[in-house]
């Protein structure tokens, strides 16, 4: 082929595999609705090395695979030319090949796996860059000087990291110098026989010259099927890496069951959860029920269990043990993403999109800018709809052009505003107003608890205060149940939960 055309095709063809693994992946990652493979790290080692190949491996495949059957066609033609005037000498350079190729794929192999063992580093390393250079971990990085210890911790792992690989690089030195010492040695011989033949004028000088250029394109076509081959060879592990990553299934499943927009009943029956990947139980022998139109407080200390109840409760993970109900039915007889369909929550941990206010709000669901404003001012943002350097458009980071950044405060009822806009059946609400100020959030609680009839609301919350608007408190401690029931009642039976919220009535006065 003419180069620059090899060239250009080959380039459309990176982009498009390119294009097509990385959305591939992408699409795989949505087929997994369960938060446990997050769990698993070696599920990032594998991630990483899937994603670093993705821009190169494919087009490997095609120029080795192109390169191989190049050679391969050049050399059975040179061979049995060869052949024609002495066919042993065809069939020992062909020998020589076999134990070259069978070392290079091992080593190739070793050499993969190595690139396995490095991904985990690989993302160490990149962690530890990131944390220099990214604006996230900007102040602290700074404050305490972290600069001289991180970058010395990356300089010693990148070391270590090259350490194998040179081993590998070595072994590969010292089993082509074999191979090509070989080469020569038959090479050579060949040659002596092809001239000890011209002396004895059994063949003809012509055939000395034949052989010269035959044997310098077997030695070359010889050398680029052994390496070519083996470096084939190394991305064909990958996609079979890529094949394994795409075919892997949790036994997470969603049912088929539909709900029908009706949310009656949440029932929480002898659950325990242990997480994935990790051994401590986490919810021993949970029982309780919601039922539509409950406002629902989860309180206890830090560690006790809330937001891993929450994240049960919205199937991101199957209990352990025991089962939850919707309706009397199992959840996970129910289609999973219709079931989230009709929920609505606030993460502790909620996202900050580095996109635009409105995508913040609606998160590519049906616009509808009316409900988006209403939300907003639901959230206590009513000051920012009325700033004129901030419209719907702005996009909610300084990192991209025109963005404007936000205060903690301001990013939480940003999330606030998100809930309220999917205007779901069931709402998780885990430390909504943690950020907020208590003017604001006054106004919140009311908005969210006492304006909404209809509406089943759970919400975590560390400040007592909040439990007013609540028809009944879980109680939780150590990840169990200490107490299911209104306020009133829990101070009258329940000491431990009378002391604390004795004691932080106390801190106020
Ligand atoms: N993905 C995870 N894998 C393993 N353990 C986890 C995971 N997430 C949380 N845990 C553990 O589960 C326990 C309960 O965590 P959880 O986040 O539910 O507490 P919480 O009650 O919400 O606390 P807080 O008040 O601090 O928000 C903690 O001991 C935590 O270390
Ligand atoms: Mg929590």
């Amino acid at each position: 082929m003419v180069p620059p055309l090899a060239t250009s095709i080959q380039g459309i063809l990176t982009d498009k595999l390119t294009g097509f693994i990385n959305v591939n992946l992408m699409k795989k990652s949505e087929d997994l609705q369960s938060l446990s493979i997050f769990d698993n790290s070696t599920y990032f080692d594998e991630l990483q090395m899937l994603k670093d190949g993705a821009s190169w491996r494919p087009v490997n495949l095609i120029v080795f695979g192109v390169a191989v059957i190049q050679s391969g066609l050049t050399l059975i033609f040179m061979l049995s030319l060869l052949a024609r005037y002495n066919w042993w000498i065809a069939i020992i350079l062909f020998l020589v090949m076999i134990p070259q190729s069978l070392s290079y794929y091992r080593i190739q192999q070793q050499a993969f796996e190595t690139m396995v063992t490095r991904s985990k580093n690989a993302r160490k390393l990149d962690y530890l860059s990131s944390l220099l250079l990214d604006r996230k971990d900007a102040k602290e990085v700074r404050l305490f000087n972290m600069f001289p210890t991180v970058i010395s911790r990356y300089i010693n792992l990148f070391k270590d990291t090259r350490k194998d690989v040179d081993q590998i690089r070595v072994k590969q030195m010292y089993a082509s110098s074999i191979f090509l010492a070989l080469v020569v040695a038959v090479s050579g011989y060949g040659f002596y026989w092809f001239a000890s033949s011209v002396s004895q004028r059994t063949i003809g000088a012509g055939a000395l010259l034949m052989f010269i250029s035959v044997i310098a394109s077997v030695s070359s076509s010889l050398a680029t099927i052994v390496e070519d081959s083996s470096l084939l060879y190394d991305s064909l592990l990958w996609v079979e890496k890529y094949n394994r990553f795409e075919k892997y299934h949790d036994d997470f499943k969603s049912g088929t069951k539909q709900v029908n927009g009706n949310v009656n009943q949440i029932q929480l029956v002898h659950v325990s959860f242990t997480y994935p990947f990790s051994k401590k139980e986490i919810l021993h022998n949970i029982n309780f029920e919601i039922n539509k139109g409950e406002k629902i407080a989860i309180v206890g200390e830090n560690g006790s269990g809330k937001s891993t109840l929450i994240k049960l409760l919205m199937r991101f993970y199957d209990p352990s043990s025991g089962e939850i109900k919707l309706n009397g039915k199992n959840l996970k007889d129910y289609d999973l993403k219709d079931y989230r369909d009709n929920l609505s929550a606030t993460f502790q941990d909620y996202s900050r999109f580095k996109l635009s206010l409105l995508d913040n709000v609606s998160v590519f669901r049906k616009e509808n800018m009316e409900r988006v404003k209403v939300s907003l001012d639901k959230a206590g943002l009513n000051s920012f709809l009325k700033d004129k350097n901030i419209s719907l458009q702005t996009i909610l980071s300084k990192e991209f052009a025109g963005g404007v950044e936000l205060s903690g405060g301001q990013w939480q009822k940003v999330a606030l505003a998100r809930g309220i806009y999917s205007d779901a059946q069931v709402e998780f609400l885990d430390e909504p107003t943690a950020a907020i100020d208590a003017n604001s959030e006054n106004e919140i609680y009311k908005n969210f608890l006492v304006e909404n009839e209809g509406k089943t609301i759970v919400f975590v919350t560390h400040r007592l205060s909040a439990v007013k608007y609540a028809d009944k408190i879980l109680f939780l401690q150590n990840g169990k149940v200490q107490g299911f029931d209104s306020h009133k009642n829990l101070m009258k039976s329940n000491t431990d939960y009378h002391d604390m919220y004795n004691l932080q009535k106390e801190a106020y006065v």
